[in-house]
């Protein structure tokens, strides 16, 4: 049996969705209420479900044998397991954006990033070797360079409205986003046969 733990909300509906065109029938996760763990015992599998962050913890501990987790949240908080797959959905990127009609790297003194994602951001100005100061904000976070608080953003853009509704815009793009498939580290030499099966049709699902 292989536990698999999946993000909650946004890219749940398109992963059960891929699950059920590589075979598996996941009938009870259609109607599941505010229930948290769902068992398919024909299939082999019991899914988790979870906030994305945790998605990362439950696999890395190996309390879950896999995960399905936007590769933003890998960027953030990714530490030790395996990422075996794009899954082809849940696309979006990290974006440096700010102020329409301002150049970002105007003036001399270190600029301020307001994010959710304070690790990506620092990532990304220290692979430019420029130094910043980050923000943590916790939602909506266009709004810190609206009320002044800061010089940019780092976010995740997908279509791109929230940025134009706002009068902002994107400067630069940080790296593209995408649903990814994880696995614990131990499970991948352990349930090898199991995973080798479950990626296996996966991809054959996203071929097809
Ligand atoms: C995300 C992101 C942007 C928005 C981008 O926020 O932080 O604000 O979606 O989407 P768009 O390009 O399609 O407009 P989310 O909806 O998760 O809410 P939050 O800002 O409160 O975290």
């Amino acid at each position: 049996m292989l536990r698999i733990a999946l993000t909650k909300g946004r890219i749940e509906e398109k992963a059960i969705a891929l699950f059920e065109k590589s075979g598996y029938d996941c009938t009870p996760l259609h109607d599941k209420g505010r229930k948290l763990i769902f068992s398919l015992p024909e299939a082999g599998l019991e899914f988790v479900l979870a906030k994305a962050a945790d998605v990362i913890t439950y696999v890395e501990h190996g309390v879950c044998d896999a995960g399905v987790v936007g590769k933003d949240t890998i960027m953030e908080n990714g530490r030790s397991f395996f990422e075996i797959m794009d899954l082809g959905f849940g696309h979006c990127r990290f974006c440096l954006c700010g102020l329409e009609g301002k150049n970002f790297y105007d003036g001399y003194r270190d600029k301020k990033i307001a994010t959710k994602y304070p690790k990506v951001a620092k990532d990304y100005f220290d692979s430019k070797g420029i130094n910043v100061e980050t923000v943590k904000i916790e939602g909506s976070v266009e709004l810190a360079p609206l009320l002044g608080l800061a010089d940019g953003i780092v976010d995740i853009v997908e279509t791109g409205s929230t940025l134009k509704e706002n009068g902002l815009t994107v400067y630069e793009t940080v790296a593209p986003i995408s649903a990814r498939l994880i696995v614990n580290v131990a499970s991948m030499k352990l349930k090898k046969a199991e995973i080798d099966l479950l990626s296996s049709r996966l991809t054959r699902a996203l071929e097809g």
